[in-house]
């Protein structure tokens, strides 16, 4: 009998519970927010894909747990990276009801698709976290467009102090005829076209992303001493260094630069086309990654990579620091961002729908809106919708270099100038071993020489070192001083 009790009790709770949790749920109201990206890696790495759609569920599932007030749900469609997949499926987007916005599209051609598609009623506001051309922020053409990602004239200017500070000249610039690719390599031209011999727009492939003999064409020109700039989407970057590969045009002294679009490419991904000796062949290539974000258990950001590793979320990106993550952490500050909107609008009593997210994020509702995220202070620019950037808060890219399995940080560049940047080892296997780069003196083009009066002068400093090193040692122990210079040599 008392067993029995006991039982009724315990589902007697339980059917209390289950009620208070089901009126919970539908006390809250709930938005939908679609999630614009490539979901199969044509044009960008599988690997890429996957790490992004888990970005977003993980800061869905984390900022909703935070929030009592409301709740948003995801709506997924596969963008590709292309202008003809997104109309399609944008038209489609507008008949979802109860979106209230959209996170994406990643690619520039497929966002200036969908951001036109999306202005039919209801206009919908889109907030790219990857999206980065210029053309983007043009307010009359793309009211409903915001990103959390600065434009590419901010890219271009990272580029132009890249190629003073490592020397570069006589750089031949590879490019393709999309969005992202064309304006990039125009604007990259506008601030450096003095160290540029030769843009050179590659013709799309059948089987490939190039015509693969056209390239090989280009690639017969060029003078390895001088550095290749690729200003292409990552798919293109493995097709160009596949081919170089098989034609022995990545050892020393080759040396290629790729925008942010390059070192999207991914090393650890050699099922495709590229082989593990092809990447071994490029270890050192470098060039320009969006902000890496603060990745350190201390950080706001902590708490998104935490919830990632305990669900088992695919994807999970390198914890260790300075490793290059390709807007994974803008892409968390985009879904924050949407949380912001529905906290402002909430809590200035104002109702909750397309329009007013959108006057929210343009400038014209209620705000502001501004809050701390994973890369920086997050705010927009009203006059172009991109990434507002102030004293506060510079334009960041990291200087990265290539690994057998991802893309590393070796420097910073700030609002177009380098804050850090350290030593960088020049690729491939001949005639020296990974050597440090020394940037060639643009008047004489053997740096042969150079490197030898530089490790003469390393030599000759080091040998300088230890013997005053040395003599010192033997007069402090000869004199058995206590204020040595040196605390490890005292006794
Ligand atoms: C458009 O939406 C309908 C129903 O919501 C769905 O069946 C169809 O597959 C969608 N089309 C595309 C291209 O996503
Ligand atoms: C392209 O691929 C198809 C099938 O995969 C093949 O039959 C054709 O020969 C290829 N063309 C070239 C130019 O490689
Ligand atoms: C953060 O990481 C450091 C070492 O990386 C560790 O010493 C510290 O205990 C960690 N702090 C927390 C709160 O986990
Ligand atoms: C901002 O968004 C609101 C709401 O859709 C719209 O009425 C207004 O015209 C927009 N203003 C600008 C400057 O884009
Ligand atoms: C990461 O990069 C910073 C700045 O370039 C550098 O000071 C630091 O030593 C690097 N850390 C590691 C573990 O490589
Ligand atoms: C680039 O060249 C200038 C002058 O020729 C020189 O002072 C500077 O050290 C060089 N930069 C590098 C990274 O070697």
């Amino acid at each position: 009998m008392g067993n029995l009790f006991w039982r009724y009790e315990v589902v007697l709770v339980v059917v209390v519970m289950v009620v208070l949790m089901e009126r919970g749920a539908a006390d809250v109201p709930t938005y939908k927010l679609a999630f614009l990206s490539p979901l199969s890696g044509a044009e960008i790495p599988d690997k890429l894909a996957i790490e992004w759609t888990s970005a977003f569920q993980v800061a869905l599932a984390v900022l909703n747990g935070e929030t009592q007030e409301y709740q948003f749900e995801a709506v997924y469609f596969d963008t590709a990276c292309d202008y003809q997949t997104s109309t399609v499926l944008s038209l489609n987007i507008s008949k979802q009801s109860g979106l209230i916005g959209a996170v994406g599209p990643a690619c520039s051609g497929a966002a200036i698709s969908a951001a036109r598609a999306l202005q039919q009623d209801p206009i919908i506001p889109l907030v790219s976290f990857a999206a980065t051309a210029l053309s983007l922020s043009d307010r009359g053409l793309f009211p409903n467009f915001f990103r959390t990602v600065y434009s590419d004239n901010y890219q271009a200017s990272a580029v132009a102090a890249s190629i003073l500070k490592f020397n570069m000249s006589k750089i031949t610039l590879l490019y393709t005829n999309d969005y992202y690719s064309s304006l990039l390599a125009e604007q990259i031209q506008v601030l450096s076209g003095s160290a540029i011999a030769k843009k050179q727009l590659l013709e799309p492939g059948s089987n490939s992303s190039v015509d693969l003999k056209q390239l090989e064409g280009v690639l017969n020109l060029i003078d390895p001493n001088n550095f290749v700039l690729l200003v292409v989407q990552p798919a293109v970057a493995e097709d160009i260094w596949t081919t170089a590969s098989n034609m022995r045009m990545t050892a020393y002294p080759w040396w290629y630069f790729g925008t942010d679009g390059t070192t999207a490419f991914d090393p650890s991904n050699v099922e495709g086309k590229i082989t593990e000796s092809t990447v071994a062949a490029l270890q050192g290539e470098i060039g320009l990654a969006p902000f890496e974000g603060d990745y350190s258990n201390t950080s706001i950001c902590n708490k998104f990579y935490q919830y990632w590793q305990i669900h088992g979320f695919a994807g999970l990106p390198a914890t260790d620091p300075n490793k290059s993550r390709s807007y994974v952490p803008y892409l968390i500050d985009t879904v924050a961002t949407f949380f912001e909107v529905v906290n402002i609008l909430i809590h200035s009593g104002t109702e909750i729908n397309p329009s007013t997210v959108l006057a929210t994020l343009n400038g014209t509702g209620p705000g502001p809106l501004q809050f701390k995220g994973c890369t920086g202070v997050v705010q927009i620019d009203p006059s172009t919708g991109s990434r507002f950037v102030s004293a506060d808060q510079p334009a960041i890219y990291d200087l990265v270099s290539l690994t057998q399995d991802s893309w590393e940080s070796k420097g910073r560049i700030e609002d177009g100038t380098f804050t850090t940047l350290q030593p960088l080892m020049r690729p491939g296997t001949y005639p020296a071993p990974n050597q440090e780069y020394i940037a060639p003196d643009p008047n004489t083009p053997h740096k042969k020489k150079n490197g030898a009066l530089i490790a003469g002068i390393t030599v000759l400093v080091a040998s300088i070192l230890v013997v005053a090193f040395a003599l010192f040692y033997f007069h402090q122990k000869r004199t058995k001083s206590p204020t040595s210079f040196f605390p490890m040599l005292q006794q």
